[in-house]
């Protein structure tokens, strides 16, 4: 059984932007929102407020928030920490995201924590944040393969989602971050997470499409129940701390296939490639969506 809808999560200004080599203008990621949001999305992640060194595509969040905050869109934002915290509602951001790992190796790369170090780092966030009425997200990384550590054990991967759910997370993103899922695995991991009583509606899937199983691992999901599906317009993406991540599933094959399925997005896709043609143009080289490049040409 299929979903009839299917909520998209755009996460092309934050994890596609995050990892370009030359520094995209201020201006340029807010004119990139604001057509993300005409196109008729209606989560778009913004930006992160995470230590401008780590991230220096993402130093100017205090600059472009309140450029695109007057959207009549959600507005999620990377917080790894309670000073990323204190930007953000400095700001009046509502919607918030910590970003956990299954694997030792990647949260020591990301967040120079170890795995529980991470964990109790976001408690006192996902706390203030709750207590503000902030909706929060908790993502979580390598839930599939990590780059040091090869395959992930599934009991490794429930263990932190259930630590981010009973911290109070509304609701988990789980990451396949160097792309390396296939639908079995998605599966797999998605049974067991229900038998530990982690609804799929409590779900989001964020897939990367490094080995072209980006769609299949999605289709997966939805049979499985889930209706919330993380996409990067145009395919940007990466992750700057995952050696071998490459983009994230594109938002506009989500939509190809989705539509074709009688799943209704509210998505206008001609705007939707025009952006991400515009944005190809202005980082200088062509989208890897299929679909773009399918719909550009025609
Ligand atoms: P650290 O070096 O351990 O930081 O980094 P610290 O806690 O020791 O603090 C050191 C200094 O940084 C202090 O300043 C803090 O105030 C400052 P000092 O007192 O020395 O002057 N600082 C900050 N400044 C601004 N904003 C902040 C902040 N926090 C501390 N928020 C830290 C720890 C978490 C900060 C660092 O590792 C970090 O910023 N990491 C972010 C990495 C990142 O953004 N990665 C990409 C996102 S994750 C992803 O892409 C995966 C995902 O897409 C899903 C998937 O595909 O799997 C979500
Ligand atoms: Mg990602």
């Amino acid at each position: 059984d299929l979903p009839t809808r299917v909520r998209i999560h755009e996460v092309g200004a934050r994890d596609g932007l995050q990892n370009e080599k030359a520094t995209v203008p201020t201006e340029v990621k807010a004119h990139f929102i604001r057509r993300l949001a005409e196109a008729g999305l209606t989560t778009i992640e913004a930006t992160s407020f995470v230590h401008p060194k780590w991230v220096p595509q993402l130093a100017d969040a205090e600059q472009l928030f309140p450029m695109v905050d007057d959207l009549p869109v959600a507005l999620p934002v990377l917080v790894p920490n309670e000073r990323g915290l204190d930007r953000a509602l400095a700001l009046g951001a509502r919607r918030v995201a910590v970003f956990a790992s299954a694997t030792e190796s990647f949260a020591k790369a990301n967040l120079n924590r170890t795995v529980d170090e991470a964990l109790a780092m976001f408690e006192p966030v996902v706390t203030r944040a709750k207590a503000a009425d902030v909706h929060v997200r908790g993502y979580l990384s390598m839930c599939f393969g990590d780059p040091w550590e090869g395959e992930v054990p599934i009991p490794q991967v429930v263990r932190v989602c259930r630590a981010l759910l009973d911290m109070g997370c509304d609701e988990l993103s789980l990451g396949d971050t160097i792309g390396v899922a296939t639908p079995g695995h998605v599966v797999a991991l998605l049974a067991a997470l229900d038998e530990a009583g982690v609804a799929p509606s409590a779900l989001g899937v964020h897939f990367h499409d490094t080995y072209g199983q980006a769609l299949s691992n999605t289709l997966a999901a939805l049979q499985q129940g889930v209706t919330t599906v993380d996409a990067s317009a145009g395919g940007l993406g990466g992750c700057p701390y995952a050696k071998s991540a490459t983009g994230n599933l594109a938002t506009e094959d989500l939509v190809w296939m989705l539509r074709g399925l009688g799943i209704d997005t509210g998505i206008d896709l001609g705007r939707l490639v025009a952006t991400s043609t515009w944005m190809a143009a202005h980082l200088g080289r062509p989208s890897p969506s299929r679909t773009v490049r399918a719909l550009s040409h025609e």
